[in-house]
C-alpha cells in the first residue's frame, strides 16, 4: 500500500497544455485537450519479466470470458477483454475538483469512478481499495443525479434502469468478469496542467458503488471509456479525433490528445511513413479494423481473410483496444503463427517457467523473424520490442492465443508501444506511425 500511495502521488502531476476553442465545422463545439497518461504499473519496481507475466495473466483472464459463453452474439458487450494499463489523470467537481485516475479504454464507453458512500469493507455497496480518496458527491456543487429520461441514461441501455426517479446501472462488466454497478451522474471534469486548466461542465459518468474484479487495482479509481458510443469521453467532448502514443518505459508518461490537429508525421521516427486503414462503421461500439493477413519472416499465414472478419452474429472481427495488454489471436490463427516461427527459426519451442503462456525459443542471440500485420491499406511492421521478449537465455513471442471460442482478434497495447495512433472519428480511419512517444 505504501508503495502504491507514493506512486499515486507522483502520478497525479498532470501536464496538460490546454486551450478551449469553438469549432465552427464538423461535429462543432469540440473541446481540445492534451493529457499525459501514466503506466498503471509505474513505480512498483517490477522487473520487465514480472510485468510481462502480469500482462499475460490479464490478457488470458480476459479471454476466458468468452468461454463462459456470455452473449457472444451481442456485439455491444462492454469492454471485454479490457484491462488497466495506461491511466488518465483528471479532476471532477466544483469548487475544488477531486482527483481521479482512470484506465484509458477504447474497448468500452462508460466512464466511471468509485463514489461515496461505498466502502472497501464488504457491505451492501462495496468498492475496491484505492490510493486516492473516494469521490465524494456531497463536496461538489455541480454534481447532479441524472434522470431516467436523460439521453445519457438512454445511451447506457441495456445496463441502465430507473431507481427512485434517477438513472442507475447494473453489472457493466469487462472481459475478466470485473464489474461496476452504481448510478449515472454528471459533473464538471477538470483537465489541468502546468499551463492552466480546462473545465468541461456536465459530463455524464458512472458513480461506481459496487465494483469488483481482478482488473481493478488500488492505483486506479475507475475507467475512462474511449469507445465509439455516445457515452464515451471523445463522443461527449465532441472531438473529431483523438490520438495516443504509449511509451514502452513505465517511468515515462504517454501523451493523449483529444481534438488536436495531431500531426502524426511530426513525432514520427525518421523515414517512417504514416499508415492509414478504414474502420468498419457497422459497429457503434468497438473500433473494428480490416485485418487481412499476418506475415512471419517470409511466411504469410495460410488463413482465409474471413478468419479476421466480423461476422453478422458479432463473432470474429479484429479490434484495436488500448485496454488489453497483449494481442490475442483465435486458436487456429495462433497455431499457424507458432508453426511459422518454428519453421522460420528451424527450432523447437521450449517451455519457460517464468512465461508459461508464451511461445518461447532457446535463442538468446538469434534475430527473430519480422512480424507484419497487413490491414486494408496499411501495414503494421512491428518493431522487435513490440513482440520479442528475452527471458533468461530464451526468447519469447509476446502474442497470446484467445481461449474463448468467439474468434475475435484483439490488437493490444503491448503491440502499440512506440506508435502514435490516431483515431479519426470524423473520417472513420485509424492511422499510425512509429514515433518517439516522449517527443510527441
Ligand atoms: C455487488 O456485486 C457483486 C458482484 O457483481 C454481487 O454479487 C453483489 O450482489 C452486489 N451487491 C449489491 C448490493 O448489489
Ligand atoms: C443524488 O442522489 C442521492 C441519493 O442516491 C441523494 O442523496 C443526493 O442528495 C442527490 N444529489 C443531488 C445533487 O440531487
Ligand atoms: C447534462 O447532461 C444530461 C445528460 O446528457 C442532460 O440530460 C442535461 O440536460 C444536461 N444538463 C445541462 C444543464 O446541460
Ligand atoms: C428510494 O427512496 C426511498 C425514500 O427516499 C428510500 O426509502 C428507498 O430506500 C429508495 N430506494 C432505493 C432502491 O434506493
Ligand atoms: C463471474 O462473476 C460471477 C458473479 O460474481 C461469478 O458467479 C462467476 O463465477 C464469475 N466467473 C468467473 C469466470 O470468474
Ligand atoms: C447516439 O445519439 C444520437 C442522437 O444524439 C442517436 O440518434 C443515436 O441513435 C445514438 N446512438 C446510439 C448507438 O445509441
Ligand atoms: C525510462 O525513462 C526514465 C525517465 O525518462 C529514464 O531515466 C530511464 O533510463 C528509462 N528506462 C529505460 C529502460 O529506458
Ligand atoms: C523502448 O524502445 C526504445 C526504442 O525502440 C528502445 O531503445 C528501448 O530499449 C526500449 N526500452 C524498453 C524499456 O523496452
Ligand atoms: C483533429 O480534429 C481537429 C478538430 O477537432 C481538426 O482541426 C484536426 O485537423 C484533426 N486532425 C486530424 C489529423 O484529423
Ligand atoms: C463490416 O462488418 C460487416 C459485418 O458486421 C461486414 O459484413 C462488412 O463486410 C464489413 N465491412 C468491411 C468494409 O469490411
Ligand atoms: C545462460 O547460458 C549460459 C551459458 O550457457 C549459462 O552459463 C547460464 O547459466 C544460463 N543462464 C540461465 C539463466 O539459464
Ligand atoms: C472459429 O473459427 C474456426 C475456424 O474457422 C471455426 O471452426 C469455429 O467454428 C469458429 N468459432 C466460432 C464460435 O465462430
Amino acid at each position: 500500500m505504501q508503495r502504491e500511495r507514493a506512486a499515486a502521488a507522483v502520478l497525479l502531476v498532470l501536464l496538460a497544455a490546454l486551450a478551449a476553442v469553438s469549432s465552427t465545422s464538423g461535429a462543432g463545439g469540440g473541446t481540445v485537450i492534451r493529457m499525459q497518461l501514466s503506466h498503471a504499473d509505474a513505480g512498483r519496481g517490477l522487473t520487465p519479466g514480472e510485468l510481462l507475466q502480469r500482462m499475460a495473466l490479464r490478457s488470458k483472464t480476459r479471454a476466458a470470458r468468452f468461454l463462459s459463453g456470455s452473449s457472444a452474439s451481442a456485439p455491444v458487450t462492454p469492454g471485454y477483454p479490457s484491462t488497466k494499463e495506461y491511466l488518465v489523470h483528471l479532476g471532477i467537481g466544483t469548487p475544488s475538483s477531486q482527483p481521479v485516475q482512470l484506465v484509458l479504454d477504447t474497448g468500452s464507453d462508460l466512464t466511471w469512478t468509485q463514489c461515496l458512500p461505498c466502502s472497501s469493507a464488504a457491505a451492501a455497496s462495496s468498492c475496491f481499495p484505492q490510493a486516492l480518496p473516494y469521490f465524494d458527491p456531497s463536496l461538489s456543487s455541480t454534481f447532479v443525479n441524472l434522470t431516467c429520461d436523460s439521453s445519457a441514461c438512454q445511451d447506457l441501455l441495456p445496463w441502465s434502469s430507473c431507481v427512485n426517479q434517477t438513472c442507475a446501472y447494473n453489472s457493466y462488466s469487462y472481459g475478466d468478469n470485473s464489474t461496476t454497478s452504481g448510478k449515472l451522474v454528471a459533473d464538471t471534469f477538470v483537465f489541468q496542467g502546468a499551463q492552466g486548466q480546462t473545465a468541461v461542465p456536465n459530463l455524464s459518468f458512472g458513480c461506481g458503488l459496487n465494483n469488483s474484479g481482478r482488473s481493478f487495482t488500488p492505483i486506479m479509481t475507475g475507467i475512462a471509456g474511449f469507445g465509439r458510443g455516445n457515452l464515451s469521453l471523445p463522443s461527449q467532448l465532441k472531438v473529431d479525433n483523438f490520438s495516443y502514443c504509449f511509451t514502452n518505459n513505465t517511468s515515462t508518461s504517454s501523451p493523449v490528445l483529444l481534438g488536436l490537429p495531431a500531426n502524426l508525421s511530426g513525432g514520427a521516427s525518421s523515414g517512417a511513413a504514416v499508415q492509414t486503414t478504414p474502420l468498419n462503421t457497422t459497429s457503434t461500439f468497438y473500433y473494428y479494423l480490416n485485418l487481412k493477413s499476418i506475415t512471419v519472416g517470409s511466411t504469410t499465414l495460410q488463413v482465409p481473410e474471413s478468419a479476421f472478419a466480423l461476422n453478422a452474429d458479432g463473432t470474429g472481427g479484429t479490434i484495436i483496444d488500448s485496454g488489453t495488454s497483449i494481442t490475442l489471436l483465435p486458436p487456429h490463427v495462433f497455431s499457424l503463427l507458432s508453426d511459422a516461427f518454428v519453421s522460420e527459426l528451424n527450432m523447437t519451442p521450449v517451455a519457460v517457467t517464468a512465461q508459461p503462456d508464451l511461445l518461447c525459443f532457446p535463442a538468446s542471440t538469434t534475430t527473430m523473424p519480422k512480424l507484419q500485420l497487413q490491414f486494408e491499406g496499411a501495414t503494421l511492421d512491428l518493431p522487435q520490442g513490440n513482440y520479442v521478449f528475452p527471458q533468461d537465455n530464451n526468447t519469447c513471442i509476446v502474442i497470446l492465443q484467445s481461449s474463448g471460442g468467439n474468434n475475435m482478434t484483439i490488437i493490444g497495447n503491448y503491440q502499440q508501444q512506440n506508435l502514435h495512433v490516431l483515431y479519426d472519428l470524423a473520417g472513420n480511419t485509424i492511422s499510425f506511425v512509429p514515433a518517439q512517444c516522449d517527443k510527441v
